[in-house]
């Protein structure tokens, strides 16, 4: 059913096997795949362990945030998928995904890559309207007559250019168009893998601390920018003030502050 791990691959995971733990031991291969979020699903169904990993290097059906298609087309990005069974850290997977890809794709490339809220993994622009996206983080959660069963955290990460559909193409880059050089596939993820296995030993002992004070770090633009967004009494205007300890972004609107979960911002 799964195709043989890359030789870089295999190397760059075995390279960082200490500081992975559990974290991409096994990896699974595919060439290509509906989804990898999918595919995790249905091993963790089957029991697998904490930690199995899926990486394919194409998706035919990859999803992202609100029920959109994460564009996956053949060798452009990294597709990656892990399943999470820890109670305690279940909660912060979706943080702690965004730190592991901002963390990853700085360790193999040295870009400095930011993370904006809630997840996108993003680099600067002098102006926030032109600030373009690299990454993005998936994680679904299933639950059972007894409470959490898994979470699958997914997480895309663009390699290199493709041919973006028209309502990505000012929106997206990739690691290798920032770069202006190739870069090591198989560093990123076996990176990330080891940053996430970090932050979920952590988050697993109930401690979410330095975590959230890593986003913050990671995230400038959650403190002090304007941003609006659509609300049914019509649109509102802010500036974010601050990640909340459970991952809420605040938003001061005049005097007050407002706690966004969720929904599409609009960064001005
Ligand atoms: C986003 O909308 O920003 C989240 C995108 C998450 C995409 C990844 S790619 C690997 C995994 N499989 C999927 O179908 N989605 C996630």
């Amino acid at each position: 059913m799964f195709d043989p791990v890359p030789e870089d691959v295999a190397r760059a995971l075995a390279a960082t096997a200490l500081r992975r733990g559990a974290f991409g031991d096994p990896t699974y291969f595919l060439t290509e795949t509906s989804s990898t979020n999918d595919v995790a699903a249905s091993l963790a169904e089957r029991g697998a362990p904490e930690g199995t990993t899926i990486v394919a290097s194409a998706q035919t059906a990859g999803r992202g945030r609100f029920g959109r298609s994460w564009f996956s087309p053949p060798g452009a990005g990294l597709y990656v998928s892990i399943v999470c069974r820890n109670e305690a850290a279940a909660p912060f997977v979706t943080l702690a995904g965004g730190v592991a890809a901002a963390e990853g794709i700085r360790a193999a490339t040295g870009l400095p890559v930011h993370i904006k809220w809630p997840n996108d993994i993003v680099i600067e622009a002098t102006a926030p309207a032109r600030r373009r996206k690299l990454a993005g983080v998936l994680a679904e959660a299933s639950t059972g007559a007894e409470g959490l069963q898994y979470v699958i955290l997914g997480i895309g990460i663009n390699l290199r250019q493709a041919a973006y559909p028209p309502e990505l193409s000012d929106r997206a880059t990739s690691i290798e168009a920032e770069l202006g050089r190739t870069a090591d596939d198989a560093a990123v993820l076996a990176e990330t893998l080891s940053s996430f296995a970090g932050w979920f030993a952590q988050l697993s002992r109930g401690d979410s601390h330095d975590l959230l004070a890593r986003w913050r770090e990671l995230a400038p633009s959650a403190r002090g920018a304007s941003l609006e967004w659509d609300a049914p009494s019509g649109v509102m205007i802010g500036v974010s003030a601050g990640l909340a300890d459970d991952g809420a972004l605040l938003v001061r609107i005049g005097e007050r502050v407002e706690r966004i979960i969720s929904g599409e911002l609009r960064w001005k």
